[in-house]
């Protein structure tokens, strides 16, 4: 390569003289004057790396001597990858200790080395998995109560306050204590232990002045030997409940594996690495919801949401907001070449803000549905292990909160953080109530009428929106129009043509309707056919659904995307197929793109939005009304396949079934359709094989048994899946496979997609035979 590292200290050019162009130096105005210590980045590191997002996604910080990542797919793809890029450097001092600073940490005989996150393969997995018991599900369900305890006795101590800094009074605290509680530390100072991580946040990401240097470093060496002293402690007792017991007996059964150094640094790393980040975790989440205070309310009228608003915020503003690696050969990211011994901060607050992952990223969404995906825990074999933890924290917060003071309000004040690269939360955090309005007074049932969440990420079925029928009227024979609007009158999010909503029946299932349009009329209209064969849902929206009737759906949601480039359109929809079919018209109309629209039915009568179809798409368009005598010959219209034209369908299965054998002869992916229903998708134990999978990136293998779908094997083994329909038709739950033979079971991959055997739909697909091999 041509440019290497020619020094290691910050500030240090990493390019070669030799090599730098005519021009001047490779390093970019904006690069050069990069600085994580400024306020920008302080204050919000996401806005801080827009430019770098849109521009120059890889760069070298001369000021930092680090190489900083701000795309989501280049820090995944460095996460994903530990043997290139080595997590060796991730607690290394970001600023260099001075030599008096140096002096101190020896007095106290310091000596923080690997703990887990810091520490190479194959080293770390082999401490990694001998010490996963501690965070099944089952195991942290065991804490909910204990943290439901503690969250309540601090709010019982301010309710009739009236004024807190929630910081203060429990933010910090109650997750310290949690974490003394998981690890089976004794509690000892709080005050003491809440100083200390402060200072080893400050010496790990932060960048002292020379005096404080001197500061922190007696601090740290405070903490380094109070760690040493309960470890000792514990070690000299029997064996008791808590994850540093478990250590404590593994070092003792391997000390080769959990060796003795690893007990002393996990031990002060730990407390940090499982307090800090949950008590600004929180602090951020219950900013960015009281400075929403629509989005409050509607959390407080939808307590549902709040596994889903914990992770929008943990990814719209997460408490670690940078993390380490250290490149181990030199290697291309984002196109840009990192020579060996290059220094990276790869940024999750910037990747968790890429348009090119999350759609508006800045816009704080409780109704995203994959959020999941957000970067604050890291990814991949050293993956938070707690992250589970932290969210059942922060869900119990806001639930207590959100039940038993949901007038709380935040007051005007300015926010300051301790200056550091990584960990990111307010210092205070000052709220308002008026005692007086507590549900509580009122009715004392409030005060422990508790909702519990499932252990994990959330999952995407909760993810629900109330919205009110403002008309309900029939569109034709049998077809049923509705329009929803937001119960608050605001305007309800755009949508895309193709998309569609689960409306949930009272039975708690759930039906699909396709969005209709108009696009632009801020509420959202759904045509429903009153099917009496069918499983009753139909039936229930034409007999309960009219207006001011409250709905409960999900969405929208789109698996069934227009491809806006293509020279021609062909939209085909059979019967009550038309509702997402008209909302592609429009917009191909408003586009002004080549288009036709087939539109065949059962009678001129059952045929909705003839009307409006006839006045805004009349000529391009084409009826079959059967009664007419009118037929859809597929033959004819299918015979030649146009070039650059894509087919739309949507419409009986029988029909979208005729098109897909019509049309072999097109070039693959010409033909789009939208599937409501997914026979074959479903799990039929008696019928299912085991099998294991191997995942490549958490260096874990899991066990899918016949009677538990892929999905499923890997959220018990803690992997955060994002999906969606959970029935093989949207391509949410995609994981990319390395080997193995698929089973394909969904209705996305298209044949030769699924011939070139490289991905599977995690929800419904399976191993051919006993083995896949997952990019996960
Ligand atoms: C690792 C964030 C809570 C224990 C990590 C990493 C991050 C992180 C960014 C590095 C991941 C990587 O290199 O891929 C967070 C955040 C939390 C949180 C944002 C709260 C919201 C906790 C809690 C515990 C914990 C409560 C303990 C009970 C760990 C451990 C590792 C880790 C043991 C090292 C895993 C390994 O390297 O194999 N965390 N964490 N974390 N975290 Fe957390
Ligand atoms: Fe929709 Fe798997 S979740 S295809």
């Amino acid at each position: 390569s041509a440019i290497h590292r020619t020094d290691t200290d910050a500030g240090g050019c990493p390019f070669d003289p030799a090599a730098v162009s005519p021009t001047g130096c490779p390093v970019s105005p904006e690069a050069a004057a990069f600085d994580p210590f400024d306020a920008p980045y302080q204050l919000d590191p996401a806005e801080a790396l827009r430019w770098s997002r849109d521009q120059e996604p890889v760069f070298y910080s001369p000021k930092l001597g680090y190489w900083v990542v701000s795309r989501y797919d280049d820090i995944k793809a460095i996460f994903r990858d530990n043997l290139t890029f080595s997590p060796s450097i991730a607690l290394e001092k970001i600023t260099p200790p001075s030599d008096e600073a140096l002096e101190v940490l020896k007095r106290y005989d310091y000596g923080m080395n690997r703990t887990l996150v810091n520490e190479d393969e194959p080293a770390h997995m082999a401490r990694r998995r001998v010490l996963l018991d501690a965070f099944t599900p089952e195991a942290l369900e065991a804490h909910a109560p204990m943290v439901r305890r503690l969250v309540r006795e601090k709010l019982d101590a301010i309710i009739d306050r009236g004024r807190a800094d929630l910081v203060a009074e429990m933010f910090w605290e109650v997750p310290l204590t949690v974490a003394l509680h998981f690890l089976g530390v004794p509690e000892e100072d709080m005050e003491q232990l809440r100083r200390f991580s402060a200072a080893h946040t400050l010496n790990t990401w932060g960048r002292p002045s020379p005096e404080q240097q001197v500061e922190v470093a007696e601090a740290v060496g405070k903490f380094w030997q109070y760690s040493g002293r309960v470890l000792r402690k514990m070690q000299a007792q029997p064996r008791s409940e808590g994850w540093m017991y478990d250590m404590i007996e593994k070092n003792r059964e391997m000390p080769e594996v959990v060796t003795d150094s690893y007990l002393h640094s996990m031990m002060m790393a730990i407390i940090v690495a499982a307090h800090e980040t949950t008590a600004l975790a929180t602090t951020n989440a219950f900013r960015q919801l009281l400075s929403r205070p629509a989005v409050w309310d509607e959390l407080c009228a939808n307590p549902e949401l709040i596994p889903s608003a914990a992770e929008e915020s943990l990814r719209h503003s997460g408490s670690m907001v940078s993390w380490r690696r250290i490149t181990t050969c030199d290697v291309e990211v984002g196109g840009v070449t990192i020579p060996e011994g290059g220094r990276i901060l790869m940024v999750m607050a910037s990747g968790n803000h890429d348009p090119r992952h999350f759609e508006n990223p800045d816009d704080f969404d409780i109704y995203r549905d994959n959020a999941v995906d957000h970067l604050t825990f890291g990814y991949g074999s050293h993956q938070c292990m707690g992250k589970n933890l932290g969210r059942m924290e922060m869900r119990i917060f806001l639930e207590e909160f959100i039940r038993r003071l949901p007038h709380l309000e935040l007051e005007e004040q300015a926010f300051t953080f301790l200056p550091n690269t990584s960990l990111r939360g307010p210092e205070a955090l000052w709220v308002r109530w008026d005692p007086t309005l507590n549900p509580e007074r009122r009715d004392p049932a409030v005060r422990s009428a508790q909702r519990d969440f499932p252990v994990g990420a959330p999952e995407a079925r909760t993810i629900v929106r109330r919205v009110r029928v403002m008309r309900a009227e029939p569109e034709a024979d049998g077809v049923l129009g509705v329009t929803l609007v937001d119960p608050a009158g605001r305007s309800l999010p755009a949508w895309t043509p193709g998309s569609h909503l689960d409306v949930l029946l009272p039975s708690g299932e759930a039906r699909k309707y396709s969005l209709c349009g108009p696009a632009d009329s801020g509420d959202w209209r759904i045509a429903v056919l009153r099917e009496e064969g069918g499983r009753g849902g139909s039936r229930w929206m034409h007999e309960a659904v009219h207006e001011g009737v409250e709905l409960r759906v999900r969405g929208p949601k789109n698996h069934f995307r227009l491809d806006e480039s293509a020279g021609h359109h062909v939209l085909i929809a059979g019967g009550i197929g038309i509702t997402p079919i008209i909302a592609m018209a429009d917009r191909l109309k408003q586009l002004g793109k080549s288009y036709e629209l087939h539109y065949a039915g059962r009678s001129r009568g059952s045929m909705a939005f003839v009307e409006r179809l006839e006045r805004d798409h009349g000529e391009v368009l084409h009826r079959y009304p059967g009664d007419q005598g009118r037929r859809l010959e597929l033959d004819t219209l299918l015979a030649e396949p146009g070039d650059g034209t894509l087919l739309y369908a949507c419409g009986p299965e029988r029909l979208l079934a005729a098109l897909e054998a019509g049309t072999t002869h097109w070039r693959e992916g010409s033909l789009h359709v939208e599937h409501f229903s997914a026979e074959g998708a479903l799990l039929d134990p008696a019928k299912e094989h085991a099998f294991e999978v191997e995942l490549a990136d958490s260096e874990l293998t899991v066990e899918v048994p016949s009677d538990r779908t892929l999905m499923q094997a890997l959220r018990a083994a803690g992997l955060d899946v994002p999906s969606d329909c959970e029935e093989g038709l949207c391509g949410t739950c995609q994981v990319e496979v390395v080997e193995g033979e698929i089973d394909h079971r969904d209705k996305v991959l298209t044949p030769s997609e699924r011939e070139s055997n490289d991905r599977v739909m995690t929800c419904c697909s399976r191993a051919r035979g006993r083995k896949l091999i997952l990019a996960l």
